[in-house]
């Protein structure tokens, strides 16, 4: 070798020597398509906590519409002459107000109500006031919007003319927006003298899809906009109750939301710091509008039961719960649900379901019995629910729990005994810190492949304070994440907790979206969710490093999906650490004709940070792609930069 090709040839050498120390080989094996991806794999996780339902994704303005606060008149200031009743035409619901005459020229009777932090409007939509109401004599009442300083925002006038309790309703359409204003109802004319008034309910017009008793539109849209996969409801905790009559019972969420019973709400006195006394579920928000929900998203979905037990965390003895040997209430509860859901409409329950609105089944196929519940008392009161759905609801599969920590001892007694009595799926959660979202990239691994499969059915990185959310948590669930994908023959769902929480009136932070009365927050966390079942694919694919999957080695994650729908292949990377990193993605082993269409990257960012959440930036560019059908049908993107603390997806689509 002469000097001259010396050098070139050392030049050459150390070239290659700086790329490849710089850059990270990512291979993607797409010549084996491997086992399905379930289509519930990314879904949610709905609880009332945080005002979640009621004044949060339930659009009712009115808080206590049906006076049964346990202090009759929360939420409401009355003037004049105004007496609390308790014959009204609603069993389950028997408060209502009556008004008379105040007796004097120029005094009035009537009662505000305050909302849920205000009674929001916004200008030139409509809203759709009713009551339900009955006047001996007939009488005319009054509605307006006001705003806080009591200046009339929107007004209109009802007239009552049956002494029989009847439904009135008026849309009424505000002049401008007011975020903390109030109702006002009075008596009009001073020859009005009595009206009795019960279920004050104000509406927008416009809710998700239009239904009356709906949605807020905003709230919901953010939540089908994810795609999810699957919708749990309705939690949580408050599934369990701090007592069992006051655990969450389907049965009294389902009919006319007049004779809907309110129930407590047990965020309302979790935390002493955040004490919310008024915190209660009307349960107009109930399992049939879980349903509808999930079916208009497109979501399996996924109701959890009381299994006959109270919170364990607020219960420290056996006698809180149900005896084993009277689980019958409880037990039928389930099967009444599934028939409920399912059921022909010439069923008891699948009557009721049709006489909602909907005689179609909804296809529950999933079910879950007992929230975070743990111990022998739980495997005990869970055995005979197992038992009565396997003969009756063949088509269900049954949802367990781990309890309430990802490891520790009732962890490691619950998964053998979920295995034991054969459920489907088990319940993970994990509340966990950024090192352990680091750490836990392979946890999945070397779960066993057969039998029960994983539901992580409530998760989110707490970082140190838990403040807000922040882009750092949302990064390190992404990275998390990619240990789902690897192992989706062995994780069937995953669901972000906790979804929902108002500004105003949070117990418990991060969650996923956030909002006030008029305005929603969207942050990372719903991103990076967002992201996932937005290239979710149909199949596993297998992506590695040097003959290992990306765990966090460098500060790297990464998995893959195919989806034979768009016929594309979908790289999930991660970059952790705080500086950029260069790699490589090699699309290997395809078959042989394959053309690709192009590659696209999408990549979110820290951006914006706001006091609630912070919002990533996200872009998505095309990259320049080489097919080399020589190497093995090797196909590859120029080296990537992957920008620090980044979530990208690489796609290949094919023609
Ligand atoms: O998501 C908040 C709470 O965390 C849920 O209600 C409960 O299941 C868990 O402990």
């Amino acid at each position: 070798m002469n000097l001259k090709t010396c050098l070139l040839s050392c030049a050459t050498i150390a070239t290659v020597a700086v790329t490849a120390h710089a850059s990270v080989d990512i291979s993607v094996d797409a010549g084996k398509i491997g086992p399905e991806i379930q289509p519930t794999m990314y879904g949610l996780f709905f609880e009332d906590i945080n005002y979640g339902a009621d004044g949060g994704l339930y659009a009712e303005k009115i808080k206590n519409r049906s006076f049964e606060f346990p202090q009759n008149l929360a939420g409401w200031i009355t003037f004049g002459n105004v007496e609390l009743k308790n014959d009204g035409p609603f069993e389950r619901n028997p408060h209502y107000v009556s008004l008379s005459a105040a007796g004097h020229n120029d005094k009035h009777t009537g009662l505000d109500n305050e909302g849920f932090f205000g009674v929001s409007c916004v200008g030139g939509e409509k809203y759709r006031f009713s009551v339900w109401a009955r006047s001996p004599k007939g009488a005319n009442l009054d509605v307006q919007l006001i705003d806080s300083a009591s200046t009339i925002v929107a007004k209109e006038r009802i007239k009552v003319t049956s002494p029989e309790w009847k439904k009135y309703s008026v849309e009424i359409t505000p002049s401008r927006t007011v975020n903390k204003g109030k109702l006002r109802l009075f008596l009009a004319k001073p020859d009005d003298t009595v009206l009795d008034l019960e279920h004050v309910s104000l509406f927008p017009v416009d809710t998700w899809n239009g239904h009356e008793n709906g949605l807020r539109k905003d709230l919901a849209q953010a939540l089908a906009d994810i795609h999810p996969g699957v919708f749990r409801f309705p939690g949580g905790c408050i599934v369990e109750g701090t007592q069992l009559p006051d655990r969450y019972q389907w049965k009294n969420t389902v009919g006319p939301v007049e004779n809907r019973p309110l129930n407590q709400n047990r965020w309302h006195y979790t935390f002493t710091d955040r004490f919310y006394p008024d915190y209660y579920q009307s349960n107009g928000l109930g399992f049939y509008e879980y349903f509808l929900l999930a079916e208009e998203m497109g979501a399996a979905p996924l109701p959890v039961l009381n299994v006959g037990m109270a919170c364990q965390y607020q219960n420290r003895t056996l006698d809180a719960h149900v005896p084993v040997d009277s689980l019958d209430e409880y037990i039928q509860d389930a099967i009444d649900l599934v028939e409920f859901a399912n059921g022909p409409v010439d069923s008891k329950w699948g009557a009721l379901r049709a006489e909602m609105g909907h005689p179609e089944p909804f296809g529950l196929k999933y079910l879950a019995i007992g929230n975070e519940q743990w111990g022998p008392e739980y495997v005990e009161r869970l055995a005979p629910f197992v038992k009565a759905l396997r003969e009756k609801c063949l088509e269900i599969q049954i949802v367990g729990s781990s309890g309430p920590s990802p490891d520790g001892d009732k962890f490691d007694y619950l998964w053998p005994e979920m295995r034991r009595l054969g459920v489907d799926l088990v319940d993970e959660h994990y509340y966990c810190n950024e090192d352990w979202f680091r750490d836990n990239a392979a946890r999945y691994d070397n779960y066993p492949r057969k039998g029960t499969k994983v539901f992580a059915g409530e998760y989110a990185c707490h970082l140190k304070g838990r403040k807000y959310n922040l882009y750092d948590a949302a990064i390190h669930e992404a990275a998390f994440m990619t240990g789902l994908e690897r192992n989706a023959d062995v994780v069937y769902m995953a669901t972000y907790a906790p979804l929902f929480a108002h500004k105003e009136g949070w117990q418990w932070r991060p969650d996923m979206i956030w909002f006030d009365n008029l305005s929603r927050y969207l942050s990372s966390s719903y991103y990076v969710q967002k992201m996932y079942a937005h290239n979710k694919g149909t199949n596993m694919i297998s992506v590695t490093s040097n003959g290992a999957p990306l765990t966090g080695q460098d500060g790297l994650y990464a998995s893959g999906a195919y989806d034979k729908d768009k016929n594309a292949y979908m790289v999930k990377i991660v970059n952790l650490s705080d500086k950029p990193q260069e790699v490589n993605v090699d699309l290997n082993k395809l078959p042989k004709k394959s053309v690709i269409a192009g590659v696209e990257i999408e990549t979110m960012t820290p951006a914006d940070q706001s006091p609630e959440c912070d919002t990533p930036s996200i872009e998505t560019k095309s990259l320049p792609v080489t097919q080399d059908s020589k190497a093995k049908n090797r196909t590859y993107v120029q080296p990537v930069v992957l920008p620090a603390k980044s979530f990208s997806i690489v796609s290949f689509t094919l023609k």
